[in-house]
């Protein structure tokens, strides 16, 4: 058989799996089966990297009581219900765009040392973040996170323009610097801990499959991801065995499943926990080759186009227009409104198993669409695209594990989620311009009541609605273009 006729009996195939039917009424069924468990969740986060953090404590003139309030909006159970912090592990040496700094500012000229790191308690406000996050949420996901290694370990010299880490396979250095370099993040994880900060996973590259010479970043495929993890894994694993060890950031779900065959092919797959990637260059659409591992959402935003703090209203696509981070041709746009992140959120839950999602910063001064929260001075403005996150995990709270729920249309999305002491959360997403009537059956849960929670343009997770479940079965109406999470207790 040749390849075109294989690969036309692989689309017929494909696009015979899928079918629908004519949807008449307005009416919805949903089955969740609590028997049939996927991946167990983080939760939702931010980041403070590029010193973006100080915007949220003080340097563009936010108020104490309001870098208080933007905080806790952001991670208070009951608020943003967010739960992984993003830290940007710094490299550099002199900054002067806000990058974080190295804790090697001078490097010794071999890998034998000595090095001396030094530490000022600050990290460009990123502790202040930590400690103030973990005040509002003591469960906080802590995720510290390398652009790359201090310049002097690389083949480039810098620790800016890309290049490679001396050691992995075609770094053609004089010293291998891998071991020095595992050390340097294990003593940044120290200094947290001498914060009194648990780091929750540690990172050691970011966006390795793309060069933007102008701020930190190093490259590498998944073979030389090998080169490095085999000496980061064992060297963090005997420092802090409770740590989970991320691979690798990748500017896409695509581009990151690259890596993972190689580095799977380089026999390197048992050497991470977590899969951990960008949304930028593609979607998840499907489920990782992780080995059964964790993968997380790390990074993602609008990053080009103004701010956009609405639900549903404009329904906008970002335009390419340079900010601090460059945006490469084709680079897949996030529309910045809170519905459309309910859509991406609930896409990579249900179809890639993804285990969270990382907005990129948290709270920006800006006119861009960078943040969560847009600051100006000591106002602050909430997106909605919060209200989404919050809409899945101030109910799905971490360490919940997302079941089996299936339903009748395809514009009404649905999830469930199974929290540690048995309460579900069923977030549903309708697409369309009407109400659906919901009908929902439950079978592997033991709940009796439901609460509502709308979230719309006019509902910023309101509860609007408290019943009790008559044996496994409940209906309820869901709003056009809304977003409501049942919580079963
Ligand atoms: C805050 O943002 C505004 C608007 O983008 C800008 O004009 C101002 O310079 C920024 N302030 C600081 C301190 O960066
Ligand atoms: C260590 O580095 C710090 C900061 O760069 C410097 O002030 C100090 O003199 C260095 N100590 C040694 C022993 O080199
Ligand atoms: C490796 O480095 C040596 C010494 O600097 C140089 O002569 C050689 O061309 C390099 N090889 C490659 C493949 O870069
Ligand atoms: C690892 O986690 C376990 C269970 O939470 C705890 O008992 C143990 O002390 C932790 N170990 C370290 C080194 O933090
Ligand atoms: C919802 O939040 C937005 C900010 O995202 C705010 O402007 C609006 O007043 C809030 N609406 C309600 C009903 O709380
Ligand atoms: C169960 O956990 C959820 C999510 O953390 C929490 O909101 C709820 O209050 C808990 N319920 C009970 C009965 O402990
Ligand atoms: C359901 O929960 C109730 C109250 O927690 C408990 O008494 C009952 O045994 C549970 N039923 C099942 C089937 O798990
Ligand atoms: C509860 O469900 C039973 C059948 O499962 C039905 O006969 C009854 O009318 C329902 N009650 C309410 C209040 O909906």
């Amino acid at each position: 058989m040749g390849i075109s006729s294989l690969l036309l009996a692989g689309a017929v195939g494909a696009s015979a799996q899928w079918s629908y039917t004519e949807n008449t009424d307005n009416k919805v069924s949903v089955v969740v089966n609590g028997y049939q468990k996927y991946q167990t969740m983080i939760g939702g986060g931010c980041s403070g990297a590029f010193g973006i953090a100080c915007n949220q404590f003080g340097s563009v003139g936010l108020s104490p009581a309001n870098q208080e309030i933007v905080t806790q909006t952001l991670f208070d159970e009951n608020i943003g219900g967010l739960s992984v912090v993003r830290n940007d592990i710094g490299s550099s040496i002199s900054s002067t765009d806000g990058s974080a700094f190295s804790i090697l500012q001078t490097c010794p000229s071999t890998p034998s040392g000595p090095f001396n790191y030094t530490w000022d308690g600050k990290d460009t406000c990123q502790v202040q973040l930590t400690k103030t996050a973990l005040k509002y949420n003591p469960d906080l996901f802590v995720y510290a996170n390398a652009w790359s290694a201090p310049g002097c370990m690389k083949t480039v010299g810098t620790d800016y323009n890309g290049g490679l880490l001396c050691g992995v396979r075609g770094s053609n250095c004089s010293a291998d610097w891998r071991q020095a370099y595992a050390d340097y993040l294990v003593q940044y994880v120290k200094f947290y801990q001498q914060e009194g900060v648990d780091v929750s996973m540690l990172g050691w590259i970011n966006e390795p499959d793309f060069n933007p010479i102008t701020y930190a970043s190093m490259e590498s495929d998944g073979f030389q991801a090998k080169d490095f993890l085999e000496v980061l894994y064992p060297t963090a694993k005997a420092a802090f065995p409770n740590m989970s060890i991320a691979c690798c950031d990748a500017t896409g779900a695509r581009q990151e499943r690259t890596i993972l065959y190689e580095l799977q092919k380089a026999g390197g797959g048992d050497l991470f926990d977590v899969a951990t990637w960008h949304n930028y260059q593609s979607n998840p659409e499907r489920p990782f080759n992780s080995g059964g591992k964790q993968n997380l959402m790390t990074e993602w935003a609008d990053g080009t186009g103004n701010w956009n703090a609405y639900w549903d209203v404009t329904g906008q696509l970002a335009y390419v227009l340079y900010t601090l981070k460059p945006v490469v041709p084709c680079t897949n746009m996030a529309n910045s409104e809170g519905f459309q992140w309910a859509l991406y959120m609930h896409n990579a839950f249900v179809n890639s198993d993804t285990a969270g999602y990382t907005h990129w910063w948290c709270a920006q001064n800006t006119t861009g669409d960078n943040a969560l929260i847009r600051l100006s001075y000591d106002e602050y403005f909430i997106s909605a695209r919060l209200w989404a996150f919050a809409s899945y995990f101030r109910f799905a709270r971490p360490g919940s594990v997302r079941v089996d729920a299936q339903t009748s249309v395809e514009e009404v999305y649905v999830s469930a989620y199974i929290n540690t002491n048995g309460t579900v959360a069923v977030p549903v997403v309708n697409a369309a311009h009407f109400a659906y009537e919901l009908t929902v059956d439950l079978f592997g849960v033991n709940v009796t009541t439901a609460t509502a929670y709308l979230t719309d343009n006019n509902h910023n997770v309101t509860m609007v609605e408290q019943f009790a479940i008559n044996g496994s079965t409940f209906s309820c109406q869901v709003e056009p273009r809304a977003m409501k999470t049942f919580f079963l207790e």
